[in-house]
């Protein structure tokens, strides 16, 4: 048997209307803070990935499906391509490329596949799924503003109460200038120097690499160790430290709860300033619902011109493991099942229910040879509120059997006030 590769998975009804309910709310509330789709391919040049998220992060150094693509004509030059492990760097490469800023302040949402090579459990795929979106503009278009932060996170707040996700937590921090990131990391070298060797190889390997790094470290031993090194706070310039008290100070006149995590610093190289990731109780290990940050440089880094931005990407897949205890709700179930009855009566019942369905009524249609019987287990398997009898002399007298299939009850209905009956 062929199955699907690991670390993909298929998504199934009833499951995929817990995805279409988020992707609809999610777009609902997107348009009222007035951001716009943009969709971009799923795969790219690893340059971009390699210059945009960096070399030396977890995703480029080991994560991307990448290969080579050689072109039709053995003399076509070869080409390095990787399949999107997220989506900003392909955002911020569209901003360059149809030269956004001629918009100004661009608000951008995108929904798609994402494709990292983790290692597979609950809540981490090698497919998944992020809702992300993108404020990116030119520094005269207010694009820096911690107006910008405070409406991002605000909007993440809303949303995720609108969607009926409860316990969240906002964890919030400034990463500073990459100026001072560097100063920091070799702070961080100096004083991992001398303790490095009493940690985890992973921490051995980062305190030399990318010594940020360690503060992403879960073994329980280092703990200590970590919890006694500098912190970038420590480091931050008079601009960023303002910056970030404004994006708090804006927090809390709206009234959005948030905590201070000094040792949030994000796995993707591009931040600056702002970071954040909002956690859910009940997702265990993978417990990070979204996150995201500032990039003011990453336009730059890209080639383009000075494009300060902010954004964010939901884990989707996690986004519907929170919802799942509520989802009962969500799903809707057929308000009727057309059963036909005897030879002949398929095109009578074909036809009431285009009438039905017009009105917006979900409608199971079922087939002239089931027995009523068999009919009645259909209706029931599939959850429907109504079945309703179509056979020769309803169809004669213009008015058909309702039968309720939860009280029993059994009415006649004339045609008319069928659609009616049936959604009161
Ligand atoms: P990220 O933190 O790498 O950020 O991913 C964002 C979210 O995607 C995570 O919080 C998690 O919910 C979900 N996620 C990541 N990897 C997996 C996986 N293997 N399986 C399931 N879910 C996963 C970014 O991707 C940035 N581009 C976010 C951003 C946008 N920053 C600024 N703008």
């Amino acid at each position: 048997m062929i199955k699907a590769v690991r670390g993909t998975r298929d998504l199934l009804p009833p499951e995929t209307a817990l995805w279409n309910f988020v992707e609809s709310a999610v777009r609902d509330v997107f348009r009222t803070y007035n951001f716009q789709e943009i969709r971009t391919p799923i795969f790219e040049s690893t340059e971009l990935f390699a210059r945009g998220v960096g070399e030396e992060t977890d995703i480029v150094s080991k994560e991307m499906f990448t290969w080579e693509d050689r072109g039709r004509a053995e003399s076509d030059k070869g080409n390095s391509l990787t399949l999107r492990p997220e989506n900003t760097a392909g955002v911020v490469r569209a901003y360059i490329e149809h030269k956004l800023w001629d918009r100004g302040l661009n608000k951008l949402y995108y929904i798609g596949p994402q494709f990292r090579r983790e290692r597979p459990q609950k809540g981490r795929y090698r497919q998944f799924y992020q809702i992300g979106a993108e404020v990116i503009g030119p520094p005269s278009a207010g694009s820096e503003s911690p107006a910008r932060d405070a409406e991002v996170l605000e909007m993440l707040a809303t949303l995720l109460d609108r969607l009926g996700i409860q316990n969240w937590t906002l964890e919030l921090n400034s990463v500073g200038s990459s100026a001072e990131r560097a100063k920091f990391n070799d702070a961080l070298r100096v004083a991992l120097e001398p303790v490095k060797n009493q940690m985890c190889s992973d921490c051995q390997r980062r305190a030399v690499t990318n010594p940020l790094r360690v503060f992403d470290c879960k073994v329980p031993e280092d703990q200590p160790i970590i919890e006694k090194l500098p912190r970038i706070s420590e480091y931050l310039d008079e601009p960023c430290r303002q910056h970030f008290e404004q994006v708090k100070e804006i927090l809390k006149a709206v009234g959005v709860a948030f905590q201070e995590n000094s040792r949030l610093v994000r796995g993707l190289d591009y931040y600056t300033r702002t970071a954040f990731e909002f956690t859910h109780g009940a997702l265990g290990a993978q417990n990070a619902i979204l996150g995201g940050g500032r990039y003011d440089g990453l336009s730059e880094a890209l080639g383009g011109p000075a494009a300060p931005g902010i954004g964010f990407a939901i884990g989707e897949d996690r986004l519907v493991l929170a919802l799942t205890e509520s989802a009962e709700a969500v799903l809707r179930k057929p308000d009727v099942y057309i059963a036909p009855l005897g030879a002949g009566i398929n095109k009578e019942a074909a036809h009431l229910a285009r009438e039905l369905r017009r009105h917006d009524v979900v409608v199971e249609l079922g087939d002239e040879t089931f027995r009523l019987k068999k009919s009645f287990e259909a209706a029931t398997k599939a959850g429907a509120k109504y079945i309703l009898i179509v056979g020769e002399n309803e169809v004669t007298a213009n008015a058909f059997a309702l039968k309720n299939l939860a009280t029993g009850e059994q009415v006649s209905v004339p045609r008319a006030e069928l659609a009616a009956r049936i959604q009161k």
